[in-house]
Formats: C-alpha cells, sequence, structure tokens
C-alpha cells in the first residue's frame, strides 16, 4: 500500500476511534476500523464486529476469522495481500444484527475506504455486506444463495467501475458444516479471478 493511502486509512481509522455517531459507541470496547497490507488489492467486507474483535479492535480475529485465515491461505493469499473490515465498526450487544440507523450512521467510514483503496475486488461475507454492496453500488440484488461465487459489475459515476463478489459469511459455515466446501470453491473462483 503506497505512504498516502496508508496515511488517509490510519486518518479515517482514528475517526472511527473517536466516533459517537451512534449508540453502539457506548458499548464498545475498541472500535474495530479495518486492516490489511492490501498488497493484493482485494478487499472484503463483513458484517460487523464481534467479542473478539470487540477486544482487540481488529477486524476477523475470532473463530470466523480464524476460518477466513485458512480460506485465504487455501489459495495462497494472506492478511498482507487484503484489506478486512465490516459494514458496521463497533459491536452490537450480544452479536444481534446491526440497527438501520446504525448501518446508515456507520456507512460513510466504509464510503471513504473503498474510495481511499480503490479495490480491484470487493469480497462480501455474508448476506448483510452483499445486501450494503447492492444498494450502495445498484448491483441488482439477489439471494445470497443464488449470488454468491459470482463476479458483479458495475460501473459508477462517483467509484468508478466496481467489482464484486459475494460469498456465504465464514461464521455461516461453521454453524452450518454443509457450506464449508461451497465457501471453498468460492475461494478457488476468487483465485481464477486474481489469475485475469
Ligand atoms: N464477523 C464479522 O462479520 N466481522 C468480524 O470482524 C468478525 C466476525
Amino acid at each position: 500500500m503506497d505512504p498516502d493511502t496508508h496515511e488517509e486509512l490510519e486518518r479515517i481509522a482514528e475517526e472511527i476511534r473517536q466516533c459517537t455517531r451512534c449508540p453502539l459507541h457506548r458499548t464498545r470496547t475498541n472500535a474495530v476500523p479495518g486492516e490489511g497490507g492490501f498488497a493484493k488489492g482485494i478487499m472484503f467486507i463483513g458484517e460487523a464486529p464481534g467479542r473478539n474483535e470487540d477486544l482487540q479492535g481488529k477486524p476477523f480475529v475470532g473463530k470466523a476469522g480464524q476460518l477466513l485465515n485458512e480460506l485465504l491461505d487455501s489459495i495462497g493469499l494472506s492478511r498482507d495481500d487484503v484489506y478486512i473490515t465490516n459494514i458496521v465498526k463497533c459491536r452490537p450487544p450480544n452479536n444481534r444484527d446491526p440497527a438501520p440507523e446504525e448501518v446508515k450512521a456507520c456507512s460513510p467510514f466504509l464510503e471513504r475506504q473503498i474510495q481511499v483503496l480503490g479495490p480491484r475486488i470487493i469480497v462480501t461475507l455474508g448476506r448483510h455486506a452483499w445486501k450494503w454492496v447492492c444498494e450502495h453500488f445498484g448491483v441488482p440484488h439477489e439471494s445470497i444463495s443464488k449470488a454468491h461465487g459470482n463476479i458483479y459489475r458495475t460501473n459508477t459515476l462517483f467509484y468508478g467501475v466496481i467489482t464484486v463478489m459475494p460469498m456465504y459469511h465464514p461464521a455461516a459455515a461453521i454453524y452450518n458444516r454443509e457450506l464449508l466446501p461451497v465457501l471453498t470453491q468460492d475461494f478457488l473462483r476468487l483465485k481464477e479471478f486474481l489469475k485475469k
């Protein structure tokens, strides 16, 4: 990542750590702005920090994160190659779904992160991140069960061309083991895309 991009991301991260735009700031231990070396220009977007992420201030460091690391490793990638963040940067109590007002309050941070990074591809993890991307970039929304593993490309005025691959959330594959081969296959599709 070039120094200017890094500096701008750090500026956004500091704003996130200071943010009081929604009630989640009252119950957080740490905000979780996002992290990763981004060497291959891939951006992963999850839903919201869980307990471990809240404690450490880092995204995907719990069980789902461990599986994400393994999936990355299975296609020869590491966290240095990607940038990982979430739609909502503070943990919703008891890991409930983020409320629409919380998503709305937090969205400008993710919008700026996308703008600064200009990712070659965005991989959404789970249905919430997929829905967010569809709504923000005007991608026709299909259910995650239909859309996962496919590439969607859309031309936007503000961000230029956005390329997205929706995937199931790694946590879903932990609870439902049938989804693990599906997720593994989708990572292979990502590997194919990166060869182009
Ligand atoms: N689940 C998410 O969606 N994000 C995290 O950072 C951790 C678990």
